[in-house]
């Protein structure tokens, strides 16, 4: 039969790009992959996680609720706790109504929260601006979603703000602003770039939106991605867009706790204007109403008693050196034309070839790293399909996070190798 009963979506969606490296990865046990955004593994907190089990498991008081459906918002303990942490690390004592546990969700893992704000707020045809480069899996939502994008050049401390001036400017003359549902943006130790955005970037890129509301006709969003803001290993703290006073009420802020804890444990929060809380609660009332309680005690258990803070210290000290390591391979082995971006936390580096070195699946480059065995991330899969600009293809993502050391060492050099090969 040719018909297909797939719905628009279904016929729309397609295996993320990154999951061929993967297939890769797994088939080649020899291959070093830099590709990986997998988290530290020597470091995994397996003993404080089965102390924490066994403390919950160990009355029924403790165990029964954790074994038991939850409610849609999550477990009150975990969203009181996460608020205060979140209203410390945002420098609010009280938590005001912003930082308030009334306005956060948690949810599966921070991936769960992108999904729903795009399904909240975007239908097919709407536009979204992302950075450029940005979070490739982010990428797939809005394909699926048949949602297009604009991306917004990308400087050491966050957007470019005359650029997305410019980008909502040609939006506005073509009568498409009405179409612009929000901004994303990674904004700390960004992946793929390790960019964090400053704090004066976030107020003027929301003042920047603000203006042109009136001409769209309706809010525009600002979602901001803070996925590795704990894994923070120089300089201090920035605070987020919800901070910025004024515009609260345009910000989706996004927060995990599998970067700073477990990734296989994958929860999750989101904290939302008032005007998206109720249907984005909606949405995930009819996704999974509620993630599992398990983990949530389990994450409020590891909170109150200290050992999420002692795991969090002890992987931002793993990172720290991590990255040294990758910085010292990279000095030794790549050649002085590569730009290299060095990131203040996260498990990125980003690295911009000469022009002429192309990077993607099927460059000379990539198939003489395949060959030696190493793997990195074509720069050219984190960026939006943008029908006003070309893709760069000459850019890499190379990360430190769940690679050994040795293999950070082997496989930085086997990259510089070829690199040097190419570029001489
Ligand atoms: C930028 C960014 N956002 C969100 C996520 C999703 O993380 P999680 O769903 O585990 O919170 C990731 C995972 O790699 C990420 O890199």
């Amino acid at each position: 039969m040719k018909k297909t009963a797939l719905s628009e979506l279904g016929r729309r969606v397609k295996a993320p790009p990154i999951s061929w490296l993967m297939e890769l990865a797994l088939s080649r046990p020899q291959l070093i992959s830099l590709a990986a955004g997998f988290t530290d593994h020597e470091t995994l907190p397996v003993g404080p996680v089965r102390e924490l089990f066994a403390g919950l498991l160990s009355s029924r008081r403790t165990g029964q609720p954790a074994l038991q459906y939850g409610s849609t918002t999550g477990d009150p303990v975990l969203r009181q706790l996460t608020a205060a942490d979140f209203s410390l690390l945002d420098g609010v004592l009280e938590p005001r109504k912003v930082h308030s546990p009334d306005r956060m969700l948690i949810t599966n893992g921070s991936q769960q929260l992108l999904y729903m704000a795009v399904e909240a707020l975007c239908d097919p045809g709407d536009i979204v601006l992302v950075e450029d480069p940005t979070y490739f899996v982010f990428l797939g939502i809005l394909q699926a979603r048949g949602a297009a994008s604009r991306g917004v050049r990308l400087d050491h401390d966050g957007l470019n703000i005359g650029h997305l001036e410019q980008v909502l400017e040609r939006l506005k003359r073509s009568s498409e602003l009405r179409r612009v549902k929000m901004i994303y943006i990674v904004s700390y130790y960004q992946n793929p770039t390790g960019v964090t955005t400053s704090f004066e970037k976030k107020v003027k890129a929301l003042k920047v939106l603000r203006r042109y509301e009136k001409a769209a006709g309706h809010p525009i969003y600002l979602l901001e991605d803070a996925a590795y803001r704990e894994l923070r290993f120089r300089g201090a703290d920035i605070k987020s867009a919800l901070a910025v006073k004024g515009h609260s009420d345009r910000v989706i802020y996004a927060g995990t706790y599998s970067k700073p804890f477990a990734t296989g444990i994958r929860v999750g929060f989101g904290i939302l204007p008032e005007s998206l809380f109720a249907p984005v609660l909606h949405l995930k009332g009819n996704h999974d109403f509620g993630t599992s309680n398990l983990p949530q005690k389990l994450l409020a258990q590891a909170i109150v008693s200290g050992k999420y803070e002692e795991h969090l210290a002890t992987l931002q000290k793993r990172y720290a050196h991590k990255a040294r390591v990758m910085r010292r391979a990279l000095q030794e082995n790549f050649p002085v034309e590569v730009e290299l971006w060095e990131p203040g936390g996260g498990l990125y580096y980003w690295a911009r070839l000469p022009h002429s070195i192309k990077t993607g699946i099927k460059s000379k480059l990539f198939q003489s790293a395949l060959a030696h065995d190493v793997l990195y991330v074509p720069g050219a899969l984190c960026y939006c399909d943008d029908p006003t600009r070309r893709k760069p293809d000459h850019e890499m993502r190379i990360s430190f996070g769940a690679a050994t050391e040795e293999n950070i060492r082997v496989g930085v050099a086997r990259l510089g190798a070829v690199l040097r090969d190419l570029i001489k």
